[in-house]
C-alpha cells in the first residue's frame, strides 16, 4: 500500500478518491496527468503532494521533445501548471523550488543528464520524506502515554506521505512500541479522509480504532475519553499558526476547553517562515458539490448555497507542541521554529 511509486518512466498513483472499496491505480506518464491527479485529490496530503509534484517536474523534462535551448521555457510552464493545483500545502511549493534549483544547477548539461538528475532529485525528496516520517514517529511516540486514547483528524498516514505518515506515523510508532493505544478517527467531512482513508490504514495495521463523525468530538472529550489530539499540517506560519484540514481548529478549541494536549506533527518542509501568521496562509476553497453530496450521492438540491473551505487555521496558542523530524518544538513558536530550522 503506497500513495505513489516511481516506475522508471512514469508515476504510479493510487487513486484515493476510490478508496476504501476500490484500489484503482493511475499511471501518470506526463506532468499534466500528475497535476490533474493532485487537483482531483487522487493524491492528497501535504507531503505526498510535494513528492508527486517533484516527480511531475521530472516527468516534464522526460516529456520534452524540442531542442535543449527551449527547455527552460518548457520547465517554467511545467512548474506553473504543477504549482496551480492546490494552494495551501506549502510542501508543493517547497518541492517545486528544490526541483527548480536542481534544474538551474544542471543547465550546462545535455538533456539525458538533466532528465536523469531530475528523476534522482525527485527520488531524493521521496526518500527524505520516508526518513523524516520515521523520525517524527520516533519523537512523537515519546509523548504518547501507555493506553492513550488519541483523537486524530483527516488522513496523515502512508497515503498522505511517501510512506509511514506524520500524525498517523506517531500512532503507528506507538503501536509498534507495544503501547495499548486506541485511536478515535474523525470522519472529516466533506471528503471523508478520516472515514475512508485513515480507518483503511488502521485496519491494515491492526491498530484499534473507532470512527466518529466530526460533531462527536466535543462529547467524547467531555466524557473524558480522549487523552491527546494529534493532527498533521499543510502549512505552519512563522508564529506557529497552523493550516490543516477543515475541522482542526474546532478540535483545538475543544481540546483547550477540556485541558487535553493538542499536537501538530509535520516535517520541517511544512514550515513556511515567509508567512508571519495564519491570516496570510492561502486557504483553498473547493467546489460546493463536495458538500452537497455524500460519497457521490446528492443530499441537498443544487440551488442550496454552500461554503467549502478545505482548511482552517489553528492559532499557535492552542498547540502544545509541533513534532518534526528534528525534534519536538515547544512554544514560543516565533522563537523556537527558527531555532529548530537552523539546527
Ligand atoms: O485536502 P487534503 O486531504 O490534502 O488535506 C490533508 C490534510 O489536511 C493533512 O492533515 C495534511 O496534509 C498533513 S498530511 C501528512
Amino acid at each position: 500500500m503506497k500513495a505513489l511509486a516511481w516506475q522508471g518512466d512514469h508515476l504510479l498513483i493510487l487513486n484515493q478518491t476510490r478508496l476504501p472499496f476500490e484500489e484503482q491505480y493511475r499511471a501518470a506518464y506526463t506532468y499534466t496527468e500528475v497535476a490533474e491527479a493532485i487537483k482531483n485529490m487522487e493524491i492528497r496530503g501535504a507531503p505526498a503532494i510535494g513528492a508527486a509534484a517533484a516527480y511531475g517536474f521530472a516527468l516534464g523534462a522526460l516529456n520534452y521533445e524540442g531542442e535543449v535551448e527551449g527547455l527552460t521555457e518548457h520547465m517554467d510552464k511545467v512548474r506553473t501548471v504543477l504549482a496551480a493545483t492546490r494552494p495551501t500545502a506549502v510542501n508543493l511549493f517547497w518541492a517545486l523550488r528544490k526541483m527548480e534549483d536542481k534544474y538551474r544547477e544542471l543547465q550546462k548539461q545535455d538533456l539525458v543528464q538533466i532528465r536523469e538528475a531530475l528523476v534522482a532529485e525527485a527520488e531524493q525528496i521521496a526518500e527524505d520524506d520516508r526518513r523524516m516520517n520515521k523520525l517524527i514517529g520516533k519523537f512523537g511516540n515519546e509523548l504518547v502515554p501507555e493506553n492513550a486514547r488519541i483523537l486524530t483528524h483527516c488522513n496523515t498516514g502512508t497515503l498522505a506521505t511517501v510512506e509511514y505518515g506524520t500524525a498517523l506515523g506517531i500512532i503507528r510508532a506507538a503501536h509498534e512500541a507495544g503501547k495499548k493505544i486506541h485511536v478515535y478517527v474523525g470522519e472529516t467531512r466533506p471528503f471523508l479522509q478520516g472515514a475512508r482513508l485513515t480507518t483503511w490504514e488502521l485496519l491494515q495495521e491492526g491498530i484499534p480504532h473507532t470512527l466518529i463523525t466530526d460533531s462527536m468530538a466535543g462529547y467524547l472529550m467531555q466524557q473524558g475519553k480522549i487523552d491527546m489530539v494529534i493532527v498533521g499540517a499543510d502549512r505552519i506560519a512563522a508564529n506557529g499558526d497552523t493550516a490543516n484540514k477543515i475541522g482542526t481548529y474546532s478540535l483545538a478549541v475543544l481540546a483547550a476547553a477540556h485541558e487535553i494536549p493538542f499536537y501538530v506533527a509535520a516535517p520541517t518542509s511544512t514550515i513556511d517562515l515567509k508567512i508571519a501568521g495564519g491570516e496570510d496562509i492561502p486557504v483553498e476553497e473547493r467546489d460546493g458539490k463536495e458538500v452537497r453530496m455524500f460519497m457521490g450521492v446528492k443530499v441537498v438540491p443544487d440551488e442550496v448555497q454552500v461554503y467549502n473551505p478545505a482548511f482552517d487555521i489553528t492559532p499557535a496558542k492552542y498547540i502544545a507542541g509541533i513534532i518534526t523530524e528534528k525534534g519536538i518544538i515547544s512554544p514560543p513558536y516565533s522563537v523556537n521554529l527558527v531555532r529548530m530550522l537552523v539546527k
